[in-house]
């Protein structure tokens, strides 16, 4: 026993974090309770159903209102946050069953069951977005406001039937979310990143910037980053790119992979590291730890955010620069968003082959384009010849991901960084995407297919490093898959 009921004076008291607490009283509306119990629950109308949607009756919100109120009156929520989350539904358990007889309310078990379910989440956990952080299947997960929220399932945006009983409730949980990182957001601070004990990735931006409700962003944590054959199986790519790809990776060529947001970089990103050497040192830099190498000599970086009084913040850039004097032999940046692109740039250019990192693009014509603005933000005023130049001693292999119209992933290009024409950098694809059509059920049916290109740029390092039949064979192979990656024959490139 604990909390208001408890009359043990040890009792430890919690240090009071008001935003840590759960959901004041939540009007248990008809779509919150349905969130909370039908997981994949789609909304009444417009968008397609993902599964039938159970019905509630208005008795039975007006039952978890009682009972939620009354709990809420009975216990003692610091108190109950110091239990550990088996403990604290115990308890919730003993109490709730006992509210339902003092009030004298006829529940058959199965119902009591999915109302403690409903009030657990709630006061511990993430309310109605426990079941979407239950599934395995999701990608993403977008808060728009109490009444509206998507999700990404199999590279589908889809609308869900969840939602929050109000802006307030959601707001909490938003609380209760950024507290555990030690951040705060409200009206003063409305813009916070953190992450979940999962490791997923977290924004909130609350009003007034958000104008309809605290809009709360979730890229969640999967546990097993896919490999490499798993995106051939899934026809993200074809055997022969998969091997191009773990030959680039290995002979230590310069990467940058370029891609929308969602489109699988730090996916592809995670597989590239999959063929670094076991004896190479290496650094990674993230904004939040996502990597997950499998090498035994890893040494993992994270920026951070200035605390509540804006002081205290460590850029990607700070940790570029310290990275340079750990004696790194390849350096892994997460995602180069800004300045620190022009850092990135000198470490490989200063003798930290087989460096990577992510970078926000449609093509990898358009990827060169923001490392130059990139460079530029920094504030030097380098010639845009001379940034060029910069680009093109530094970068070998620029690879493309892309997330296409229905929803699948496809690596789109591997294109090299071969030299400048003039003022301009010239690229050559060694692998491409092409689009052919569609199949009757709006799958995009297209091919990987290699440009015909048999000395790449890198062949010198694949010979070093002894590689180079098993590029030529990849380079020379190209064939055409269906929608599904299923190789249908040889096409000449
Ligand atoms: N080729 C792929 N096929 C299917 N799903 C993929 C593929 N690449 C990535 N994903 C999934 O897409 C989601 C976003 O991938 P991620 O690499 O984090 O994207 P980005 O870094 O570009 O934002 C993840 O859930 C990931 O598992
Ligand atoms: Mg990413």
């Amino acid at each position: 026993m604990f909390g208001k009921r408890s009359n043990d004076p040890q009792a430890p008291k919690r240090i009071a974090q008001p935003q840590a607490q759960p959901a004041p009283a939540m009007r248990p509306t008809e779509s919150g309770k349905a969130a909370s119990a039908t997981p994949a629950s789609a909304p009444p109308k417009p968008e397609p159903e993902a599964q039938p949607q159970r019905r509630h009756s208005e008795e039975c919100y007006d039952v978890k209102t009682t009972v939620f109120n009354a709990l809420i009156d009975t216990i003692d929520l610091t108190q109950l946050a110091k239990l550990d989350a088996a403990a604290a539904r115990e308890e919730i358990r003993d109490i709730v069953s006992e509210i339902i007889q003092i009030k004298n309310v006829v529940m058959s078990i199965a119902e009591q069951e999915e109302l403690l379910e409903d009030i657990c989440n709630d006061v511990l956990g993430y309310g109605p977005l426990e079941p979407l952080l239950a599934r395995d299947d999701i990608a993403d997960i977008m808060v728009n406001g109490a009444n509206t929220t998507y999700i990404e399932v199999n590279g589908k945006v889809q609308r869900t039937g969840v939602r929050f009983a109000d802006n307030t409730q959601l707001m909490n949980i938003c609380q209760r979310i950024v507290s555990q990182v030690g951040r705060r957001v409200d009206e003063s601070s409305p813009i916070c990143d953190a992450r979940l004990p999962d490791g997923s990735r977290v924004n909130v931006i609350a009003p007034p910037l958000a104008i309809d409700g605290p809009a709360l962003t979730i890229r969640k944590f999967k546990k097993d980053r896919l490999k490499l054959e798993q995106l051939v199986k899934f026809g993200s790519i074809t055997p022969n790119a998969k091997t191009i790809l773990e030959i680039i990776g290995r002979v230590r060529c310069n990467v940058l992979i370029s891609g929308g947001t969602g489109s699988g970089k730090t996916t592809l990103l995670n597989c590239l590291t999959g063929s670094i050497d076991n004896d190479e040192r290496i650094i990674t830099c993230e904004d939040s730890a996502e990597l997950q190498l499998q090498q035994p000599h890893v040494v993992r970086l994270e920026t951070r955010p200035p605390n509540l009084e804006g002081e205290g913040e460590i850029k990607m850039r700070d940790l570029i620069k310290n990275c340079l004097r750990m004696r790194p032999e390849r350096i892994i940046v997460g995602e180069v968003r800004g300045p620190e692109a022009f850092d990135l740039l000198q470490a490989m250019n200063t003798g930290h082959d087989g460096s990577m990192g992510t970078l926000h693009a449609n093509s990898p014509r358009e990827a060169i384009g923001r490392l130059e603005s990139m460079i530029m933000m920094g504030g030097y005023t380098l010639p845009i010849r001379t940034i060029r130049e910069m680009i093109v001693g530094s970068i070998d292999v620029i690879v493309q991901a892309s997330r296409l119209r229905d929803g699948s992933r496809k690596i789109t290009h591997i294109t090299e960084v071969i030299g400048m024409e003039e003022d301009v950098v010239t690229l050559q694809n060694i692998v491409v995407f092409e689009i052919l059509g569609e199949d009757a059920n709006g799958k995009i049916v297209g091919r990987h297919r290699s440009t015909g290109i048999s000395r790449p740029k890198f062949w010198d390092r694949a010979e070093y490093y002894n590689e180079e039949d098993r590029l030529a064979a990849a380079l020379a192979g190209s064939e055409v898959v269906d929608a599904n990656g299923n190789v249908l024959g040889e096409a000449n490139g």
